[in-house]
């Protein structure tokens, strides 16, 4: 069996939902607290074992370049300024992993835009993670771990599935198993009556290479764009698929509420934080 080495990370969608900020600031790049959600999307596919990650941009999303890249002014003014601390947090990040770039020249959707990865990953299986679904992983092991785990225990595809409030269940794509954690197919947003589970796959893949056979072949779906999950439901008829069933918490951040609770939730673990933003929250809602 391959080993999962490599990590595609489409970033170059418009960003509707968390205007006007995406007219000019990438959702992707936004921070929790202090980091950029990317960073924390990276350091994960770094925990997780990858080494060579691929990012899917657009020509207005510059500053994710700029982010992970060697900064040369601001590093010899702290080194002079003898602030070692803040110089080797600002090196670590470009230190962190081997990162590519290609541009979607059009937003058409995440189909396309993973099928540009094609030459990137050849013949090997190969993670995807959407860049605006941050997972906060409630064990030691990174939420893109728990996948790499279960495409390690049965050799095949992986989602990373999590229950979702039956009445939201309209905004996802709804899992249907065949038996235990194999994956018989997916319902893009059905409506409660119609759902055959309320696990959600929320963000998290892993998928093996003939996925870019049915990229090639893929037609137009929802909102006519190239949907990734539409040339996942084809593999499907041809390889296995599994869930995984991940611990952790999954925050969209490419919606203001999933962006809010986020801040709140990282802010709540940070001991230079927490005490003073409890005592916040609990003199404003009282
Ligand atoms: P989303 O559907 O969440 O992002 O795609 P979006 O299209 O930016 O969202 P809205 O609806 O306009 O607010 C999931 C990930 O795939 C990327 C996005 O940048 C996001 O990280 N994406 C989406 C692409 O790279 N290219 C696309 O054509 C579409």
């Amino acid at each position: 069996m391959k080993k999962v080495r490599k990590a595609v990370i489409p970033v170059a969608g418009m960003g509707t939902r968390f205007l006007p900020v995406t007219k000019s600031v990438p959702k992707e790049i936004l921070p929790i607290i202090d980091k950029p959600t990317l960073q924390y999307i990276v350091e994960e596919c770094v925990e997780s074992g990858i080494e060579e990650i691929l990012f899917i941009t657009s020509p207005y999303k510059r500053n994710i370049e700029d982010h992970f890249d060697q900064s040369f002014e601001l590093e010899s003014r702290l080194a002079k300024n003898n602030k070692l601390k803040e110089l080797e947090m600002v090196q670590n990040i470009s230190k962190m992993c081997k990162i590519y770039y290609i541009r979607q020249g059009e937003p058409l959707g995440s189909g396309h835009a993973i099928k540009l990865a094609k030459s990137f990953i050849g013949d090997e299986p190969f993670a995807v993670l959407y860049g605006d679904d941050l997972m906060k992983s409630s064990t030691n092991k990174p939420v893109l771990k728990q996948l790499i785990d279960v495409y390690e225990k049965y050799d095949c595809n992986v989602i990373g599935v999590q229950e979702v409030d039956p009445s939201l269940v309209y905004k996802y794509g709804i899992i249907e198993f065949e038996k235990d954690d194999k994956i018989k197919s997916i319902v893009e947003k059905p409506n409660v009556e119609a759902a055959p589970s309320n696990f959600a796959g929320l963000g998290r893949y892993i998928v093996k290479p003939e996925i870019f056979l049915e990229l090639d072949n893929l037609s137009q779906g929802k909102g006519n764009e190239y949907q990734f999950t539409d040339g996942m439901l084809n593999l499907m008829q041809k390889q296995d698929f599994y869930a995984c069933k991940f611990k952790g918490t999954y925050y969209d951040i490419g919606n203001q509420l999933g962006y809010i609770k986020a801040n709140i939730a990282f802010a709540l673990e940070r001991d230079d934080l927490k005490d003073d933003l409890k005592s916040y929250i609990n003199n404003l809602i009282k």
